[in-house]
């Protein structure tokens, strides 16, 4: 469906193109300029059309030996993998793709002319924007990252788009427009959840304007839609481990309605489990399978549902006000670590029988926290601090923080994701304060949203991808370990 949008837009303006500019294409291929225009080429192909451009006009500074800003233009397999700091090309997405916004700026000197270099024809800048449109297809016919499996979803919370990021390649590899879908411009991705083979994925959908249509919205691999529950204010989505339903809660300042949603994965059918309170948001499930956690962020008590029977119950959260945001729950099911919003803490609870859950300690982490994320391995949890601009880790053998992680590219840091090999941690910025600067600025955009990568084994930024405004809470492919209680 998304595809055959996409390419219906695009024939709209090759026709228009065509139309306007086509009597004069005759004229430019009389010169010296070997690149067909536009209108010649029915079928692009990636050699002859595509990589002669690169040949002619890019290789001399982006070729194999020092390329610029690390980007290879001298061969497909390379142009895909990006620049060191992130991808130079959307597939699908010529809009959002930086190589495009750079060489054809709206109202800024473009690159390479930015050098001293020729500018690139409206020929060859036209056949680039559509080759990316029609999905970047390389030498052998394939789109890139068609079949990549590690794959995080990013929601933004100022636009109607889902950034899909490969993680091992560790570039943004496709863009979904909400719009595209039928949703309106208000449209805001809050959480995503996906599937552990990677075949499906679902997203919660609100929106600015609360009479627009919201809801839960499944997606297949190819980002075809093909399901949904529409319920006003969905929040967080809970994937269960080893059945077909998945959990949601609400927005954090939703006042109605006031109750979790079990839905069938495999047709989309809910059922509603009342709270009797507001704003539920936080939302994890044990490992077994057996129960789940949520709390309100209005009424300091948490929720605990039995999944065997989804009868509900209550622990009140004793202390100051913490007003929780998210729980994670250790890979062996017998704690949960919760951010305090208002108590600018992150609190211990021993969930090992949950019919008598023990508040432990709670820990200053000097700011409001948001998300919080247990590596696989259960040896430590990283929990982002918006308004402290900082990841907090915590040793969560000890129950101590361990450090704290600063960096330009962690500003108003919120969704958090461990790569399945626990080997990085991901984080997505939405840097509404502007914070981080983006390294080149184009006109009309805003400051760009970061995704941060982490390498766990020291606890240093390695990678900031600049990755469109407002990036909040993500989503990815986790492996469950499996262990018995
Ligand atoms: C004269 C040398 C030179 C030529 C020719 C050149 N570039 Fe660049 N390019 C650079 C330098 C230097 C940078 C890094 C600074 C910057 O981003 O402006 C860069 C950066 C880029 C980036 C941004 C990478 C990132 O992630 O920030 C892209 C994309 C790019 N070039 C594409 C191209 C394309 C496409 C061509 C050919 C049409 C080309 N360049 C030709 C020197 C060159």
């Amino acid at each position: 469906m998304l595809a055959f949008i996409r390419n219906r837009s695009f024939w709209l303006y090759a026709i228009c193109w065509c139309a306007t500019v086509g009597i004069f294409s005759g004229c430019e291929l009389l010169g010296d300029d070997p690149t067909p225009g536009i209108g010649d080429v029915a079928d692009i192909k990636y050699e002859q059309h595509i990589q002669s451009i690169f040949d002619n006009r890019c290789v001399a500074c982006h070729g194999a030996s020092s390329p610029r800003a690390g980007l290879r233009l001298d061969g497909w397999t390379y142009l895909i993998q990006g620049s060191d700091f992130g991808e130079a090309i959307v597939p699908f997405s010529a809009h959002d793709s930086r190589l495009i916004k750079l060489i054809d700026p709206a109202g800024s000197i473009g690159h390479p002319q930015d050098l001293g270099q020729e500018k690139l024809s409206e020929d060859e800048i036209g056949l680039l924007k559509r080759w990316v449109d029609e999905g970047a297809v390389g030498p052998l016919g394939a789109s890139p990252f068609a079949s990549s499996l590690n794959l995080l979803y990013i929601a933004h919370d100022s636009e109607p788009i889902i950034s899909i990021v490969d993680t091992d390649a560790q570039v943004v590899v496709r863009r979904v427009h909400l719009e595209d879908y039928g949703f309106s411009e208000n449209a805001r991705a809050n959480h995503i959840a996906v599937e552990p083979d990677g075949s499906f994925w679902y997203a919660s959908i609100g929106s600015t304007r609360s009479s627009d249509v919201q809801g839960v919205v499944k997606f297949n691999r190819q980002n075809v839609m093909i399901g949904q529950f529409l319920t006003p204010n969905p929040g967080l989505i809970a994937l269960h481990p080893n059945q077909n339903v998945l959990y949601v809660s609400r927005t954090l300042l939703a006042s109605e309605p006031r109750s979790l949603l079990e839905i069938r994965r495999s047709d989309m059918l809910a059922l509603e489990i009342p709270t009797t309170f507001a704003g539920v948001h936080a939302l994890a499930i044990r490992p077994f399978g057996d129960y789940l956690f949520s709390s309100s962020v209005d009424v300091d008590q948490m929720v605990i549902v039995d999944l065997s029977n989804l009868n509900v119950f209550f622990f009140d959260i004793g202390g100051v006000k913490h007003g929780f945001g998210q729980f994670a729950i250790a890979p062996n099911g017998n704690r949960m670590w919760g951010t305090g919003m208002e108590s600018n803490t992150v609190t211990l609870f021993d969930i090992s029988n949950p019919f008598s859950v023990v508040q432990r300690q709670s820990l200053n982490v000097g700011g409001s926290p948001l998300d919080l994320t247990y590596l696989p391995d259960a040896s430590k949890v990283y929990v982002s601090v918006p308004n402290a601009n900082k990841i907090t880790v915590l040793n969560a053998y000890l129950d101590i923080v361990e450090r704290d992680i600063k960096h330009a590219g962690i500003s108003g840091p919120v969704g958090l994701a461990t790569s399945s090999d626990g080997k990085y941690v991901f984080v997505a910025n939405r840097n509404s304060t502007g914070s981080y600067q983006a390294r080149r600025p184009f006109p009309g955009e805003g400051f760009p949203g970061t995704l941060v990568v982490i390498d766990t084994a020291t606890d240093t930024v390695v990678k900031v991808i600049e990755i469109g405004s407002g990036a909040a809470m993500m989503g990815s492919r986790v492996v469950v370990p499996t262990f018995s209680q």
